[in-house]
């Protein structure tokens, strides 16, 4: 697995206003939304392109666009749905796949509760979306299903992790280059509650409501 660490000021700017208990879901939802396009810029640094010619108005030139399969977007429902806008705007072109995901809240492993992917992952890039990397078990759970549909490479997106969370997914997936974890802050540890600390308490609530 590779780990990436947004660093920029900006990002850490708009995560210390996310973080603020007193910031409201609308703003919340905002701020989540400006901080997954910065993220996202970093996750698709390595987006499969292909040459595609041109003629400008002056000559004719050789750029760059992106390659077929178009890469797939995966948000974890419920929390990951408010990443998703922040995420196409850079990949506007991209295909959204749904994997509904829930923490049993008593063994605290994943349960997959929905499921709207393509049959076949055959070549496809996939970008994972989870706001809180925090025990690693629904990622693990998430990356290992679109491997299983033959994925050729999967990112996730996350705003903040844990670093229990972050081993968990090292120890499952080793060191294979096709995965990679980009996320705003990794920061100090879970709670008993596997809450991170310190953390923006549950995302899901914070940007929908306690429903
Ligand atoms: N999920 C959340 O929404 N917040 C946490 O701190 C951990 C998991």
């Amino acid at each position: 697995m590779r780990l990436h660490v947004a660093d920029h000021p900006l990002v850490a700017h708009k995560l210390t206003v996310l973080r603020d208990k007193d910031t409201a879901s609308p703003t919340f939802r905002l701020l989540v939304d400006e901080l997954v396009t910065l993220l996202a810029y970093e996750a698709t640094r390595e987006v499969h392109v292909e040459p595609h010619e041109i003629e400008t108005p002056v000559a004719r030139t050789t750029g760059t666009k992106l390659a077929d399969p178009r890469p797939l977007v995966v948000p974890i429902l419920r929390a990951g749905l408010g990443m998703l806008e922040g995420m196409t705007r850079l990949l506007p072109t991209a295909e959204v796949g749904f994997l509904g995901m829930q923490r049993d809240e008593t063994t605290l492993e994943a349960i997959t509760y929905a499921n709207r992917l393509p049959d076949d992952l055959s070549g496809r890039q996939c970008f994972l979306l989870d706001p809180m990397l925090a025990t690693g078990g629904t990622l693990v759970a998430a990356i290992d299903y679109l491997f299983a549909l033959g994925a050729r490479d999967v990112t996730a997106v996350c705003l903040l992790a844990a670093p229990e969370g972050l081993k968990v997914v090292e120890d499952a997936v080793g060191d294979r280059v096709d995965v990679k974890v980009v996320v705003a802050a990794v920061d100090e540890r879970l709670n008993e509650k596997a809450y991170i600390v310190p953390g923006l308490g549950d995302a899901g609530d914070r940007l929908y409501g306690v429903v």
